[in-house]
């Protein structure tokens, strides 16, 4: 089965620890680059170690979640081979595989209850990336 990257800071952190035990229960392998408790920290400290095992391939793709879901992302798109898409309803998150091939699904853990949350990630995991015309523009997407 598959390796799952996960990442969140303080904010995130229950959350996190919930959607690991629910991945597990289907299956997945996760790598946890923390944070690991609800003290104040940095959401960079662990989104950079995260991202890097996505592009590395140590993971297959990653979950990550602070409050708002946006500081998380943003650092996770100043890596090259990330694509962070972040989902507060299950169809862009779905969306966000099919269209943008997202390696990285990100959730704004204080605007999501657990169940909105697992719908997401549900979302994303049942979703196929569509290639074709998708493909083309991701092409487009680094700067170089
Ligand atoms: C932490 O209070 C909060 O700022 C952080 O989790 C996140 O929402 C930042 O984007």
């Amino acid at each position: 089965m598959e390796t799952i990257a996960f990442a969140s800071d303080h904010a995130g952190y229950s959350l996190k620890k919930a959607l690991i035990e629910y991945v597990n229960s289907k299956g997945y392998n996760v790598l946890d680059f923390g944070t690991d408790s609800e003290d104040s920290c940095d959401y960079p400290d662990f989104a950079h170690p995260a991202a890097k095992a996505v592009e590395d391939g140590t993971a297959a793709f990653g979950i990550a979640m602070c409050g708002t879901g946006n500081g998380i992302q943003m650092t996770l798109n100043k890596h090259q081979g990330i694509r962070a898409a972040l989902c507060w309803r299950p169809e862009l998150a779905a969306l966000a595989k099919e269209h943008n091939n997202a390696n990285i699904l990100v959730l704004p853990a204080r605007f999501v209850s657990y169940d909105e949350a697992v719908a997401i990630v549900d979302a994303y995991l049942n979703a196929k990336f569509e290639g074709g015309r998708h493909q083309r523009r991701i092409d487009k997407i680094a700067v170089k």
